[in-house]
């Protein structure tokens, strides 16, 4: 077991910022168009230079890539198309080395259809202990012709693939991810081997993959769904898919195995429930911290970020857990394009933004200067929100969407088995942009597996890197600083927040100020030590968020050594 010298702390995760790598898509250092984890080892400088405190990657086992890795064929090994354990062995010492820590993605409720496990079920007998590893049943009608229930896939199509000797298997995702069965004792027992294989290696936690999913209520006769997919009517832990209360005696195991390191080992659920229900995954009996997407559902609205904000803190400290803060992801439209669209009545920017690649991103039009000043605002806010914040690679660049992939280069799943119905989401996830032109923008020597568009060239890191009016320059000014303001905690909402404008203090004087536009707002007297556009007449202008600490000789003041504006 790794006692690890670096990681004393055993709350660093409380209030950290996480930055998310897509391993396929981050860098290229074996020439082949697909990202390695020798291309992640060769951006370690970059990584250190944004002043982030762990990293996420996103799965970089051995897979077919049918759903981006989220298809896993062993848990425990790397694919050798990113690279081998010696890699990240390496990797994970250079991170360290540089003060970041590692999470990895752990995939639990389901495997690929070319694991060992999943082979050896299909060659296997009905009623094998090889087939109770998963969820085979046989079908309804008098030849077992129709699928055992009328549960679809989050892809679409239906949950059940049917096998050549005439039982089916659940999938609630792609036919090519075969779900577990966690009710079976050898299963648990796998992947708790599986977190100490990790956690002997120094990782430092885990994100856990559909957190919500691994627990199925499969009592005989199958609960009709009648197409409910979600949680929306029942969140109660009653739905027969998602959010089971028993889904927490396998976190309290795991529990187990990550306070046997020092510090423990930590987990965030990816758990698409009931914000009512989320304390239940961050608890330190189970995980330790949940993913909060309400902020990323939210519309940029002063609004709808203050009861955001306002619930997810009441929640926090009402449990004990610290609140996650993400405005994008690999699974969703980038929250620059987000905000670059007009908003509709009663749909939220997630739904506007769907709609809107459905037309390759022709209609309606984008307007994109105004979606990155809004995410430049928005990023700030977060930043400046008690808890720990989850940024994902590219945004520190202002990537917008890439809407217009030709529709026989798209890679996700969602694409195909929608019938096209949906497009995915591969526009979130092109190759990230090194150098402004040359081959695939600095990601390898070869043309990246999704297409890049031109526009990534003026976006690239090259050509952020000495701008200091640049979004790159903001967020690494914004880590710096809040590395330096970071208190306990907690936030008091100021006199000034209103309809249009948020304001709010964090201890030891830090205040923060956003104006939703569109008139340009007095600031709090105090230095403004960045703002995520320029001031005008030392106003706050429309869609803007500024950060203030307060005039001399207060203690915060002592750490100017330049004023950054004003
Ligand atoms: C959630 C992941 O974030 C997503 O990318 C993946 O497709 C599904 N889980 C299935 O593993």
């Amino acid at each position: 077991m790794e006692m690890s010298p670096h990681t004393v702390d055993a709350d660093w995760w409380r209030q950290a910022v996480v930055y998310q790598i897509y391993p396929h898509s981050f860098a290229d250092s074996d020439r082949d168009g697909v990202g390695d984890l020798g291309g992640i080892i060769s951006r370690v400088p970059y990584l250190a230079s944004l002043g982030i405190d762990a990293v996420w990657l996103s799965p970089f086992y051995p897979s077919a890539r049918v759903d981006g890795g989220y298809d896993v064929d062993d848990h425990r090994e790397v694919d050798p198309q990113l690279g081998t354990l010696a890699d990240f062995d390496e990797m994970t010492a250079r991170l360290h080395a540089n003060g970041i820590k590692v999470m990895i993605d752990i995939v639990p409720n389901h495997t690929s259809d070319r694991h060992a496990w999943f082979r050896e079920a299909l060659a296997a007998p009905k009623g094998s202990p090889a087939r109770d590893r998963y969820i085979f049943r046989d079908g309804r009608g008098p030849d077992g012709a129709q699928p055992p229930s009328d549960w679809l896939s989050m892809f679409g199509g239906p949950a059940w693939t049917r096998v050549p000797d005439g039982q089916w298997y659940l999938h609630l995702f792609a036919a090519e991810q075969p779900d577990l069965n966690w009710a079976n004792r050898e299963v648990r027992d796998d992947f708790l081997t599986t977190l100490r294989f990790w956690s002997d290696r120094g990782v430092d936690g885990f994100r856990v993959d559909v957190a919500h999913g691994l627990v199925k209520n499969l009592a005989e006769p199958l609960e009709r769904l009648d197409g409910r997919a979600d949680l929306v009517n029942q969140p109660d832990g009653t739905h027969p898919l998602w959010d089971r209360d028993e889904v927490h005696d396998i976190y309290a195991e795991w529990r187990q195995v990550f306070n046997q390191y020092e510090p423990p080992r930590v987990g965030v659920a990816e758990a698409w429930v009931h914000p009512s229900r989320r304390p239940r995954y961050a608890s330190p009996s189970g995980l330790g911290q949940a993913f909060n997407f309400d902020l990323l559902e939210a519309n940029w609205e002063c609004g709808e970020f203050l009861r955001v904000i306002t619930d997810s803190l009441a929640d926090a400290q009402q449990h004990g857990a610290s609140t996650t803060w993400v405005l994008s992801n690999h699974d969703v439209v980038r929250h620059a394009t987000r905000y670059a669209l007009p908003a509709q009545d009663h749909l939220s920017s997630l739904g506007i933004a769907k709609a809107w690649l459905l037309s390759n991103g022709a209609s309606p039009e984008l307007d994109r200067g105004l979606g990155t000043r809004r995410a430049r605002a928005a990023t700030l806010l977060m930043l400046a929100l008690p808890g720990s914040a989850y940024l994902y690679q590219g945004e520190e660049l202002g990537l917008h969407e890439v809407a217009d992939i030709p529709d026989d280069r798209r890679e996700d799943p969602v694409f195909r088995r929608s019938g096209g119905a949906e497009k995915g989401r591969d526009g979130c996830r092109v190759p990230l942009p090194w150098t402004a032109d040359g081959s695939s923008f600095g990601f390898s020597t070869d043309a990246a597996h999704l297409p890049q568009p031109a526009w990534f060239g003026p976006l690239s890191v090259q050509a952020q890197e000495h701008d200091s009016a640049s979004t790159l320059a903001l967020y690494r000014q914004a880590l710096s600083w809040r590395g330096k303001l970071q208190a306990a905690e907690s936030l008091q909402w100021m006199p000034g927040t209103n309809g249009q404008v948020l304001h709010f203090r964090r201890p030891g004087g830090w205040q923060c100020v956003t104006n939703f536009g569109p008139r340009a707002v007095l600031l709090p007297h105090g230095t403004v030590v960045l703002a995520s556009s320029p001031l005008e007449g030392g106003l706050l202008t429309a869609d803007t968020t500024a950060w203030i600490i307060p005039p001399a000789p207060d203690r915060l003041a002592g750490l100017l050594t330049t004023p950054a504006f004003q």
